[in-house]
């Protein structure tokens, strides 16, 4: 089976080609390219395309592939928000993804970007640097005792909770779906939304991004979260509208905002762009804020779920060859 693997990273390339030495008639060319309408040619002559979360897999994309004669979509995330699901079911074309590769990896990104932020470690590492020891302004809070919501407790959100819970915070969770049994173990309690939005001093997001949670915080609800408030968000940047986050942080209160995924990051992240005048004035003015931290969707990158991803997904690719749903059949979410 002959692969093109779009938006390739070589950190991904290194993984894949590890792990690839397993597995027998799997062929991968590695490209640059993000897919998109534009680049879907590039697949022609291939059998299968393997993607990643800023490719984009919109209907007409998904028609271009299956004109060239591609059989099946492998993506290496456990996100599907930029996939157009119903189109490709239309088409017929198989997608899988990799519903969970080391979750704690995104878990303990989150926590390293909320102590980073809270601490102020952002700011003293670049002090340090410049031979200014001063302690002025580098205040932060303990967060023993701090009241934390955990928005969408599944795999991520739980390994977080867990962590949270370890230093002494009260864990407020919200999910569509309650599990009171990993609440009991922890000693937390799942609240409404709007309990959690309100009370909580940190609130770190953990959901995918669909239509219920495309801007969960929006310019309505910004100024209803406690004064103070620090947003953390490892998941899907359309999950918070970024002109509230600005609008809330410009008049002091949002506390902090410490972020992994950005709106409109499809343009930015995973490329240099450090010699170019940079044209987002939302992502500007974000970086402007003492407060806000940025990281460019980075959760994942830990060798352990490199290793992960690229191991399922090569298992996807040998289920599909094989045309047996086992063991990955769940992966298959068209
Ligand atoms: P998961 O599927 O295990 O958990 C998602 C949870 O969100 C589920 O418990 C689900 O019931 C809940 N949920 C769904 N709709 C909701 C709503 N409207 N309100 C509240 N909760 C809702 O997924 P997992 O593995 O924990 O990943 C979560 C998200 O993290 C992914 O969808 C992805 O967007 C993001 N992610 C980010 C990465 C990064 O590198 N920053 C890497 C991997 C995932």
């Amino acid at each position: 089976m002959k692969i093109i693997f779009f938006n390739t990273q070589n950190f991904e390339e290194l993984a894949f080609k590890k792990n690839l030495m397993q597995f027998q008639n799997i062929q991968i060319d590695f490209c640059l390219e993000r897919l998109g309408p534009k680049t879907a040619i590039l697949s022609k002559g291939y059998d299968a395309v393997i993607c990643f979360v800023n490719d984009q897999l919109d209907s007409e994309c998904l028609r271009l592939l299956k004109s060239y004669n591609i059989k099946a979509i492998f993506l290496r995330s456990a996100g599907y928000n930029h996939v157009d699901v119903v189109a490709a079911k239309k088409l017929e074309l198989p997608v899988y993804r990799v519903p969970a590769y080391s979750p704690e990896a995104v878990a303990e990104h989150a926590v390293g970007l909320l102590l980073c932020l809270n601490r102020k470690i952002h700011k003293a590492y670049l002090r340090i640097r410049e031979m200014n020891f001063s302690l002025e302004g580098l205040v932060g809070s303990t967060l023993k005792n701090k009241k934390i919501g955990v928005v969408g407790v599944g795999q991520i959100g739980k390994a977080f909770a867990t962590i949270m819970a370890g230093f002494g915070c009260e864990i407020y969770l919200y999910d569509v779906l309650p599990d009171e049994q990993f609440a009991k173990k922890i000693q937390g309690r799942y609240v409404s939304k709007s309990e959690l939005l309100v009370e909580c001093d940190i609130i770190s997001i953990h959901c995918p991004l669909n239509a219920e949670t495309l801007h969960l915080i929006n310019l309505e609800n910004i100024f209803t979260l406690k004064k103070g408030v620090v947003l953390v968000n490892t998941s899907r940047g359309p999950v918070i509208e970024t002109t509230a986050l600005i609008a809330g942080l410009k008049k002091l209160h949002i506390g902090g905002a410490a972020l992994d995924v950005y709106e409109f990051e499809s343009e930015l992240f995973f490329q240099d762009h450090s010699a170019e005048v940079i044209q987002d004035e939302l992502i500007a003015r974000l970086m402007s804020f003492p407060n806000v931290l940025i990281t460019a969707h980075q959760g994942f990158l830990t060798a352990e779920a490199l290793d992960e991803i690229s191991q399922v997904t090569l298992e996807n690719i040998a289920d599909f060859q094989k045309s047996v749903p086992a063991p990955n059949s769940a992966n298959r979410i068209s």
